[in-house]
């Protein structure tokens, strides 16, 4: 048997990540109700919204609202997205305590989502980094497309190094391997975060998964077997970005946790909990949601999206 972590840190990215790519527009009272339902959960690290500009995601317009109504929660850490210095005086403003910056390791995929190439984002990063830890907020780090870009298709390993190196060499204490399209498979995960792991200490990563051709809890197994102890998901298994075109939801929570209990894994997180705080959502949506224990528990057709 391979030997994997006791425990597992969960980052649930449903508000954010999970809401970014939905069209219809979420009342902020619903929000606040899903997160006051993750954080019911056991929750301890929930990215809520992004100060990006809310002409690109709508969705998020709503970052300083959200920020100051967010329930106050035992031990729990809120975090949000900060593209660029306008984005880090908005999230200081807001008094939200960590946040994250946001690159890639291909440059078209860059330019489409926050218009610059990886290495000017880079240098927008490097005082964004630098004043936000001078502001007393921590700082998590993302690189998008680490496996195949949806522009330029495979990504080379020692490109999603070079980015993770830059990151952490500025400060952020912890680099979010994100396989944006979800087309990576196990043997990918191998390759490129074993690559990472030579030179870099297993905690300072995490895998920010979709799961667009069913393979996200496959990856994690790999990852798990790399050392890797801290995972992104989204409850319900909503997401995407809107620069990612194809791309689907993130790794579901609940069908993670659910997989991390079953092997004896500690997480601190409950499914029934999660899979009522994805009611939330598909109440707001009118629809079903596609993660399995959301579905195992609510029917397929989604029989709890209009009772909420
Ligand atoms: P830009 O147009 O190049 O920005 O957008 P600019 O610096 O040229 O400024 C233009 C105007 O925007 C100015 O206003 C700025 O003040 C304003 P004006 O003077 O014309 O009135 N502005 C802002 N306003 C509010 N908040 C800001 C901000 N910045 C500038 N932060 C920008 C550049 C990055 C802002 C834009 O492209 C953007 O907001 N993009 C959205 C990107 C995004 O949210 N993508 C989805 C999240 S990433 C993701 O999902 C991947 C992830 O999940 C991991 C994975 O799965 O791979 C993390
Ligand atoms: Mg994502």
């Amino acid at each position: 048997m391979p030997r994997y972590p006791d425990r597992v840190q969960i980052v649930e990215v449903g508000p954010r990540d999970g809401l970014q790519n939905e069209t219809l527009p979420v009342p902020t009272p619903v929000k606040i109700e899903f997160i006051r339902r993750l954080v019911s959960a056991g929750l301890k690290q929930i990215e809520v919204t992004s100060f990006v500009h809310p002409k690109f995601v709508p969705q998020l317009a709503d970052a300083v609202e959200v920020i100051a109504a967010l329930p106050e929660g035992d031990g729990v850490c809120y975090s949000s997205l900060v593209p660029n210095e306008k984005g880090l005086d908005r999230a200081i403003e807001s008094g939200v305590k960590r946040v994250a910056v946001f690159t890639a390791a291909s440059d078209t995929f860059t330019q489409k989502n926050i218009r610059m190439t990886v290495d000017e984002s880079l240098d927008v990063f490097a005082p964004v980094v630098s004043r936000a830890i001078d502001a007393g907020l921590t700082v998590r780090g993302y690189v998008s497309t680490c496996f195949v870009c949806p522009y330029e298709g495979d990504v080379d390993k020692t490109r999603v190094g070079t980015v993770t190196k830059r990151l952490l060499a500025m400060g952020v204490d912890q680099v979010a391997i994100s396989d944006t399209t979800g087309a990576a498979v196990p043997t990918d995960i191998f390759e490129t975060v074993g690559h990472l792991l030579d030179g870099t200490p297993a905690e300072k990563l995490a895998l920010h998964l979709h799961d667009t051709y069913g393979t996200a809890l496959a990856n994690v197994l790999v990852g798990l077997e790399l050392g890797i102890s801290t995972f992104d998901a989204s409850a319900g298994g909503l997401g995407g970005c809107p620069f990612a075109p194809g791309a689907s939801g993130n790794l579901a929570t609940e069908d993670l946790v659910y997989m991390l209990d079953r092997m004896g894994i500690e997480t601190g997180v409950e499914v029934a909990e999660l899979v009522n705080a994805a009611d939330v959502v598909a109440g707001a949506l009118g629809r079903a949601l596609p993660s399995r224990n959301w579905q195992r528990l609510r029917g397929s057709c989604g029989d709890a999206a209009g009772s909420v």
